[in-house]
């Protein structure tokens, strides 16, 4: 099977059953992938519920006191998260009657939602075909199609997305992308990856190469 049948595949089986894969929500993913930028999902899931739970919808969070949202948000970090939250809550809510802006590049106008929050939501409320592209996607496709470029350059984020571009099927983008962040966070970890047991493992060049450990290149940190 080619990558992305076997990445989809091995998904299916192997993906963790979070809250936010159980719908397709606009506000939920929004508020799912705010939540998860620089934080992992074990962290991100408490605050998830507690804010599904004190939030039920946009309206509840813009209607919410500034203090209050801060003060559920406290432990996650990156406060600047929360503020852009609520502001965006209250423009959704307030200026456009709640409703998401339906696509990619309505999505990226919004604060504190940049290139990969706005394909991750695109593409999981609306099955917008736009590839996710992060450190997990970096480190997957690197590894699978021996791809050498430095990950610290602006010009892999190009080429990464383009290959990631590639391989998403059309009618698959919600599945891909998070297949894509799930096999990067449980299988093809950063170090010491399981290679014996990954589903992946015939067609990966970098296992073939003995290159696992050498790839993504990164020069600066
Ligand atoms: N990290 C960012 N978005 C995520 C998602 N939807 N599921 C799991 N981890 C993520």
């Amino acid at each position: 099977m080619n990558f992305s049948n076997s990445l989809i595949q091995w998904y299916l089986q192997s993906k963790r059953d979070l809250p936010w894969r159980k719908t397709t929500n606009p506000y939920l993913i929004w508020l799912s992938e705010i939540m998860l930028q620089q934080t992992r999902v074990a962290q991100g899931l408490p605050y998830f519920l507690t804010f599904v739970d004190a939030f039920p919808t946009v309206f509840d969070l813009a209607q919410a006191d500034e203090e209050k949202v801060l003060k559920l948000w406290q432990g996650l970090g990156y406060y600047s998260r929360a503020r852009n939250l609520h502001a965006t809550a209250q423009y959704i809510a307030f200026e456009r009657n709640g409703e998401f802006p339906e696509n990619y590049d309505g999505l990226l106008k919004l604060k504190g939602v940049g290139e990969y929050t706005a394909a991750a939501i695109a593409s999981i409320a609306y099955g917008e075909p736009v590839p996710v592209v992060d450190g997990n996607v970096f480190r997957v496709l690197a590894r699978y199609f021996d791809v050498e470029t430095d990950i610290s350059l602006p010009v892999a984020k190009k080429e990464f997305w383009a290959l990631a571009a590639e391989l998403l099927p059309v009618d698959k983008a919600s599945l891909f992308n998070q297949a894509m962040m799930e096999f990067g966070a449980l299988q093809c970890v950063p170090k010491n990856p399981d290679c014996t047991i990954c589903v992946l493992n015939d067609g990966c060049a970098a296992l073939q190469k003995k290159k696992i450990a050498s790839l993504p290149v990164k020069l600066k940190k």
